[in-house]
């Protein structure tokens, strides 16, 4: 696919409301599941970013039917206690870790060979964290070094149920084994080091699969299921993304005068510590509204710019619920007046790209003061605009481009970046919802031809 330079230049203020698209692991799950479960499954406002069709598309590839009605619902008509077919195709998972991950748990289950491969990001990240426990369940694997895509599984059909203490604190582990465990025999069970996103507990509960949370002597999550259970098709209300929402946000917190309403966000415990860092470090951050969406807290927020924002030291036991905001929370940090420090960050290093390594690279380039350390990162900000100026490379990281983008609203300099089709992959909307709101993002014509039209109608 052609890359698409973009740039953004110093905007604002921002106004108006930002609606962001759904939940993407809340998307994904309601799909696997529903295209796994006995009976219709009825999902509103799902994300229709790529990585969530490209779950969608493998799931139809397993047997499943699943697509998205003229009333703008997504119906699924889940294979059911019957179980999945086997693709006579190689399953496409694109750029998305999350997809693949949980799928692999998934597949494992069933008498069935399932062929992976995917994007030059996800072909570099490793997926032994997944394969590791479920080859001790019976599942057998073909991959490259360390687990890298292609891969093949070949499934159980009788797989054993495993009791597994996760080495990381991921929630794509977590659940290809809770997953995979849907068709062992026993009890399969899980602990957390650290509490990590809880949607797979949640919404298999929600499609009726009974499923234990405990906590044993050392204070870790100890969730455990039966094997032998079948989903059974359910509503599925999509709640906004948290991490998506954090673009505009801190969009909105670095300009001054703005203020930016935005709806519906997911504020699960387990997914808001950018927020919570955010309010730490001084912003002006209103919860308006906080309620339940199917069994989800959801908050109405409204965040108004122009306050200097101070340093702090992030919390490392706050690290798995901002997971995947280290990235943006730099630029905030990069805008601050006074040090913040972030530690525990060793699985940045894993993600669509090495975000540790291109965040301090781009920031460093754009005249932030800061160390990079393996797991760390200190960024000196001294609460006055930065130079900008420089072009980053994304690395097919729609994080890595979206965070960039934010800061040039805020640089002295335009920043650049060298590709935003990524973006697409989780939040579709973003340059329109950005412009929306005030936000000057352009494509970058001068590195790439008169590409402007085809910038707009894509993203
Ligand atoms: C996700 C879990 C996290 C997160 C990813 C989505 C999920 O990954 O970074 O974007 O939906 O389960 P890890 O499990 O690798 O931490």
């Amino acid at each position: 696919m052609n890359k698409q330079p973009a740039y953004a230049k110093k905007s604002g203020p921002l106004n108006g409301h930002a609606v962001v698209p759904g939940d993407k692991s809340i998307s994904h799950r309601s799909i696997m599941f529903g295209g796994l479960a006995e009976g219709e499954t009825i999902i509103s406002g799902l994300l229709e970013g790529e990585d969530v069709l490209a779950t969608a598309e493998a799931m139809r590839k397993l047997g499943a039917t699943i697509n998205k009605d003229d009333d703008g619902l997504w119906r699924c008509y889940g294979v059911g206690a019957k179980g999945l077919r086997e693709s006579a195709e190689i399953i496409d998972m694109g750029n998305s870790g999350t997809s693949i991950r949980l799928l692999i748990g998934v597949v494992s289950g069933y008498a069935i060979s399932t062929f992976f491969v995917g994007d030059a990001s996800l072909s570099k990240r490793p997926m032994n964290r997944v394969m590791n426990p479920l080859k001790e369940m019976g599942a057998e694997f073909i991959s490259r070094d360390q687990g890298r895509i292609p891969l093949a599984v070949k499934g159980a059909p009788s797989l054993r149920a495993i009791d597994y203490v996760l080495p990381v604190a991921s929630a794509q582990v977590k659940s290809a084994v809770l997953l995979a465990g849907l068709n062992a025999s026993g009890k399969t069970q899980v602990t957390e080091p650290a509490a990590c996103r809880d949607h797979t507990e949640n919404m298999l509960r929600h499609f009726d699969v009974n499923i234990d949370i405990t906590k044993d002597d050392e204070g870790r999550r100890v969730i455990s299921l039966e094997g032998g259970q079948t989903l059974q098709g359910c509503a599925v209300d999509v709640p906004a993304d948290p991490s998506s929402a954090a673009f505009p946000v801190v969009a909105a917190l670095l300009c001054p005068d703005s203020e930016v309403d935005v709806f519906g966000i997911c504020y699960n415990e387990t997914r808001n510590g950018i927020y919570k860092t955010l309010i730490e470090m001084g912003a002006d951050i209103e919860i308006l509204r906080s309620y339940d969406q199917g069994g989800e807290t959801v908050v109405d927020m409204r965040v108004r710019g122009g306050k200097t924002l101070q340093g702090i030291d992030v919390p490392a036991d706050r690290v798995p619920s901002m997971i995947d905001e280290f990235p943006v929370l730099a630029v905030a940090a990069a805008c601050a007046e006074g040090t913040t420090r972030m530690v525990g960050l060793e699985e940045l290093r894993v993600k669509e790209s090495d975000r540790l390594a291109l965040v301090a690279k781009g920031l460093a380039e754009a005249g932030v003061e800061l160390e990079e350390g393996a797991d760390n990162l200190t960024i000196h900000g001294t609460g006055k605009p930065l130079k900008g100026g420089n072009t980053v490379e994304t690395m097919h990281d729609h994080r890595i481009a979206m965070s960039f983008l934010v800061l040039g609203l805020a640089s002295d300099e335009p920043m650049h970046i060298d590709d935003a089709s990524p973006i697409r992959t989780s939040f579709p909307n973003f340059i329109s919802l950005m412009r929306g709101i005030g936000a000057t993002i352009e494509a970058d014509d001068a590195a790439s031809g008169n590409n402007v039209l085809r910038f707009e109608g894509e993203l």
